[in-house]
């Protein structure tokens, strides 16, 4: 059967994501899927309902069916329910309220120490102390956490990812304990949306979508048309530190990244992976 509205609204979930238009086939399999991902947004905004017995248990049990580099399984998840871990990691992070908001918390840990305890159990060398362990690791905890936002948008629940947990990775180490060679990778913030929230415009597939091998390209002129075309949809609310850059009368996304970027950030995390066990050479 034809099913014209999702196809339509998928249409216009991209049309307004990438400012070019598709047209679907509306015998496609699975276009509810594609219309829940592709109208994807970020939620900050919670109801006061807490999430119903085993639905968050459901949801890790499915992110963590994704596909895992190798068969290691270097993901875990840490559901934080301790109302003072959740209030010792939101202090660290002041200006996202929403983090001890959202009905629930959890952290996705990249774990390159499940491995290496194998090799030792099973008494066989582990050559393999570089970079390429840690990255194996991260990768896996990203994908888990793209299928769990995947899995909850599913049953209506939405999330934001939280990078900010990195800010004081010590802070976060010590309050979940997390073990020697386990890295907090995002947290997720977890609930019911008190909105619909917004789609926001992403760069455009010229851009971003490469076939075969990487060619000639004006960077300056591309970015210069999403700037336009975001701001026409999204225009930034508010201008980051006026008082060093004063405020500009074009401010788009180029110039909010650039600007978030001349701030130093993070700069002592590698020493904190370090210190955590990994070899990052
Ligand atoms: C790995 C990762 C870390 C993020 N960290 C934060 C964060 O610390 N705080 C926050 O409010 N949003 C965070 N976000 C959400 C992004 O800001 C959001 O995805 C982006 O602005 C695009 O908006 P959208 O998800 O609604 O399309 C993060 C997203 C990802 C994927």
């Amino acid at each position: 059967m034809r099913d014209n509205t999702t196809v339509n609204s998928i249409e216009a979930a991209l049309m307004q994501r990438f400012g070019e238009e598709f047209k679907i086939d509306s015998g496609l399999q699975g276009l509810d899927a594609l219309k829940r991902i592709a109208g994807h947004r970020s939620q900050r905004r919670f109801l006061p309902r807490p999430l119903e017995g085993g639905v968050l248990r459901l949801l890790c049990a499915c992110a963590l069916s994704a596909p895992s580099k190798s068969d290691l399984q270097q993901c875990d998840i840490v559901i934080v329910n301790d109302s003072a871990i959740r209030k010792g990691i939101a202090a660290t992070i002041p200006d996202m309220p929403w983090i001890e908001d959202a009905p629930a918390f959890l952290v996705f840990v990249g774990n390159g120490q499940r491995l290496p305890a194998v090799s030792g159990l099973r008494d066989k060398p582990f050559p393999n102390d570089h970079l390429d362990a840690f990255f194996n690791a991260t990768v896996d905890a990203a994908i888990v956490l793209a299928t769990f936002v995947c899995a909850a948008t599913a049953v209506g629940l939405g999330c934001c990812p939280i990078s900010a947990i990195r800010d004081r990775p010590d802070v976060i180490s010590e309050l979940l304990r997390l073990p020697k060679r386990c890295v907090p990778v995002a947290g997720l913030c977890v609930g019911w949306p008190a909105q619909e929230g917004e789609i926001t415009p992403r760069l455009p597939l010229q851009t971003t979508l490469i076939e075969n091998a990487y060619g000639e390209r004006d960077l300056a002129v591309e970015i210069d048309a999403y700037d336009r075309r975001r701001s026409a949809l999204r225009p930034y609310q508010r201008q980051r530190n006026v008082e060093r850059w004063g405020a500009s009368p074009l401010y788009g996304w180029s110039e909010d990244k650039a600007r978030q970027y001349a701030e130093p950030t993070r700069g002592d995390f590698g020493r904190f992976v370090r210190a955590k066990g990994f070899c990052l050479d």
